[in-house]
């Protein structure tokens, strides 16, 4: 095991996040989301301080009483600094900037954006580098209580951190991981030349900079060499690294009472095949092509109808931003489309289940027989690598070529192109159609990958890359 050590975290969200219960009391809730599952081991093996952002009224009540110790999932325990910002602040931060440009940007969903020529300048200024810079002056003030320790910063939310910190302790050991995908010079040059030049610089500040996949990294050092003639540095500082989930987690979690309860309700309700999707209500993660393709394999193939179904699972997600509450009716009209079509009585073709249940997911993972996952983009997908551990009916997985997920799993799924509805269609009808040995086969394959690369090896690595690029003075 690794030995223990101090190590600085900076996120914008919290892995606990708090509200006020029915009796004003302070509730705490574990934060959500794969970042936040993926640090868990450093939280449980090392002396970690948590600097996040304050997301709600009570997170800011917490963040006046000053840092605090709480405890892991696993009961480890860690210290938890959050950092209150003027709301109007948090707004352009996170509601104009963090999303809606650099997560758009960044998935390829630029047109989809309401207002592309907006100036960008007043938000960024007023509110992405405001924001940065209060974690950035929270991660100093904790650095000096330890200054030995690495500073882990993660994710879009993030870039100008680094840089930021550099600037004040030139000496810290800084590393940035990266969630989402990366794109080409092309990509960027979508905002003002100013924006991701500040992005690239903030980067290149860390001396270790992580990716899910091969092909993020690449598209980084390019974008560096073409933006600030820095391919070389940027070659040299960075690397992939694809995050995994933890397989012991789910294997306990599938024999719990909340999911076999679950799973119940699953079993009593599913149609002859079960095609599902799990997802955040996300324009990148594109479930209205899903459904689309949906429809059409139901009009190219009679003889599936009655027989199939589509169970979404969907997760309300960002809906402080227009973007994202044009897309969930977008979702809602697509899959209330394929319904009005084919329904009949005692088949609903589509069930979409819009709510927030882990563990109603995990009881479906378990009943699949054909998962689709099919974003435009994504930095890596960590439900096509979930529900093939739990699941019990040798389900076929569909994944997008463009989802960083796929560089791993190619040789065990069906891939499609993320726009193309037709190949989607056809992509399904190969899955149903899949002989069992392949079935059982694939699904091993995925398995025993997801098992033999671990979390703790994703968190053991990205340490020692650190410390191979800026190694500990004595
Ligand atoms: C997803 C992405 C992460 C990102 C997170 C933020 O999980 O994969 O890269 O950090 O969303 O989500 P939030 O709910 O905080 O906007």
């Amino acid at each position: 095991m690794p030995r223990a050590r101090p190590l600085v975290l900076v996120s914008n969200r919290a892995p606990i996040g708090f509200s006020f219960g029915p009796d004003g009391g302070l509730e705490a809730h574990r934060g959500a989301g794969g970042l936040v599952t993926a640090l868990r081991p450093l939280v449980d093996r090392h002396d970690v301080t948590w600097v996040a952002s304050a997301m709600t009224d009570a997170d800011r009540e917490v963040a006046a009483r000053g840092a605090r110790d709480e405890r892991s999932a696993a009961g480890s325990s860690f210290r938890l600094r959050f950092v209150s910002h003027d709301p109007g602040v948090y707004r352009l931060f996170y509601g104009v900037v963090a999303n809606p440009v650099l997560w758009f940007v960044q998935h390829g969903l630029w047109n989809l954006k309401q207002d592309p020529d907006a100036d960008l300048e007043p938000p960024w200024q007023d509110g992405y580098v405001e924001a940065n810079r209060a974690l950035a002056a929270a991660a100093v003030e904790e650095l000096d209580r330890v200054p030995e320790a690495p500073v882990f910063v993660q994710d879009y939310h993030l870039y100008l951190v680094s840089a930021l910190v550099r600037a004040a302790r030139p000496e810290a050991r800084i590393a940035h991981f990266v969630h989402i995908p990366w794109v080409g010079p092309d990509g960027w040059a979508v905002l003002p030349p100013a924006i991701p030049r500040a992005i690239h610089e903030g980067l290149l500040a860390c001396d270790s900079v992580g990716f899910h996949t091969e092909r993020w990294r690449s598209a980084f050092v390019e974008s560096c060499e073409a933006l600030l003639g820095r391919g070389a540095e940027a070659e040299s500082c960075s690397h992939a690294n694809p995050i995994t989930v933890d397989a012991g987690e789910f294997a306990r979690l599938v024999a719990g009472r909340g999911v076999r309860a679950r799973r119940e309700e699953v079993v009593a309700r599913r149609p002859e095949i079960l095609v599902l999707r799990v997802d955040r209500i996300d324009p990148a993660k594109n479930a209205v092509r899903g459904f689309e393709a949906f429809g059409l394999l139901l009009e190219q193939e009679p003889a599936l109808r009655g027989r199939v179904g589509l169970v979404a699972l969907l997760e309300p997600s960002r809906e402080e931003i227009p973007e994202y509450v044009d897309y969930r009716l977008a979702v809602e009209a697509a899959a209330a489309d394929v319904n009005r079509r084919f329904a009949r009585p005692g088949w609903e073709p589509v069930v979409l289940d819009v709510r927030d249940d882990f563990l109603a997911s995990v009881a479906a993972y378990a009943e699949y027989d054909v998962l689709l996952v099919n974003p435009i983009m994504d930095g890596l997908n960590l439900v096509a690598k979930e529900a093939p551990l739990v699941n019990m009916r040798d389900g076929v997985t569909i994944l997008s070529r463009d989802a960083g997920a796929f560089e791993e799993l190619a040789p065990w799924v069906v891939g499609i192109d993320p726009l193309d509805v037709e190949g989607q269609a056809a992509a399904l009808k190969q899955a149903i159609e899949l002989p069992p040995e392949e079935r059982r086969s694939w699904l091993e394959a995925i398995r025993s990958h997801v098992r033999t690369h671990d979390l703790e090896a994703w968190a053991a690595r990205e340490l020692e890359l650190l410390d191979e690029r800026a190694p500990l003075r004595a």
